[in-house]
């Protein structure tokens, strides 16, 4: 079942010269996780609020569960459910007011809103906070108190919007985990993201975006195949040697040492190559990383993906 389906979606927000979303269709099946990936100001938020029925498109069609979301919000907010980027929790409130009331909200009984309250701020390590008003709480912790309440109600499908921005790697594992528990219960979840670790590890289906464009989509697998190399070796600057960079496609890191793309057929020559010159490096496959820096660019927008010998 596909669960949302967008066609020509465009949306132009007042006084912009260029619309945040610009024509984008795609298909979102039932029971995965589908990131969409991109640089800030991509448009991810514009799109998950657009699905969520908080933001109306300038065109294009979008249902949602069946729905068509433009004529009929009311029909999937009751199915939905949403971490919204930027959102606070109260200043006043304990995370277990959050969740408990929210899960009331969402019609739940007490019972079952104080089971599944419970069972979430466990699950996110804040069940020993629970009773700690939000203002006291650190910028982690409030994350995944709105974490804990978009994953709390049974929902159908949950859009979550960079969920573990500012979070510290022991939250983002724990947040991590319980989103995956959330879809091995067969619902789906559309996730934004800028981290690449985050769309590797937990992506079933990713769409890159750009300007408000889709510029790449696929598996991992398939995504991977976009760079025509299949593995990468990372070379410190200061042990950079022309005859090493002529082997492959080079990427200036921008930190301090410089990439190099090659082909699995002229690794050994390389290592040999490398080791006679004494140069120490590492090597590894092409990473999702390198895909949205191939596609994307990091600084200089796209620039920095240089021929043989030029860098
Ligand atoms: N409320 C708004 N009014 C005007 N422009 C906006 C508004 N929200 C977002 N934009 C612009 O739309 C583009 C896409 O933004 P957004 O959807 O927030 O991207 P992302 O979530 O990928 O960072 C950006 O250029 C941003 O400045
Ligand atoms: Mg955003």
């Amino acid at each position: 079942m596909k669960v949302i389906e967008a066609l020509g979606l465009t949306k132009s927000y007042k006084g912009s010269k260029l619309p945040a979303l610009n024509n984008i269709s795609l298909s979102i099946d039932s029971n995965q996780i589908f990131t969409m990936l991109g640089r800030n100001g991509a448009g991810k938020t514009t799109f998950v609020r657009i699905c969520a029925t908080q933001l109306m498109p300038s065109s294009g069609r979008i249902s949602v569960l069946g729905h068509d979301i433009i004529k009929c919000p009311d029909k999937v907010r009751n199915q939905i459910s949403a971490i919204p980027q930027e959102g606070r929790p109260l200043r006043a409130l304990t995370p277990w007011d959050h969740v408990y009331n929210w899960l009331r909200i969402r019609g739940e009984s007490s019972s079952i809103a104080k089971e599944k309250a419970a069972q979430i701020l466990k699950k996110l390590d804040l069940y020993e906070a629970r009773d700690v008003p939000a203002m006291n709480l650190s910028g982690g912790m409030k994350q995944k108190v709105l974490v804990a309440m978009a994953l709390a109600p049974d929902a159908q499908l949950l859009f979550l919007d960079e969920p573990t921005i500012g979070l510290d790697p022991v939250s983002r594992r724990q947040v991590w985990s319980a989103i995956k528990d959330w879809k091995d219960q067969d619902r789906t979840i559309l996730l934004t993201t800028h981290y690449m670790d985050e769309a590797e590890l937990l992506a079933d289906y990713i769409v890159i975006i750009d300007k408000g464009k889709i510029i790449a989509k696929g598996t991992m697998n398939e995504l991977r195949k976009i760079v025509p190399y299949e593995l990468r070796i990372d070379v410190p600057k200061v042990n950079l040697d022309k005859r090493l960079m002529s082997l492959g496609s080079v990427v200036d890191s921008g930190a301090n040492f410089v990439r190099i793309f090659i082909y699995e057929t002229d690794a050994e020559k390389i290592y040999d190559r490398a080791l006679k010159m004494n140069i120490q490096f590492t090597v590894s496959p092409i990473t999702l990383d390198d895909v949205f820096v191939y596609l994307v660019g990091n600084k200089n927008n796209g620039d920095n993906i240089k021929s043989e010998n030029e860098i």
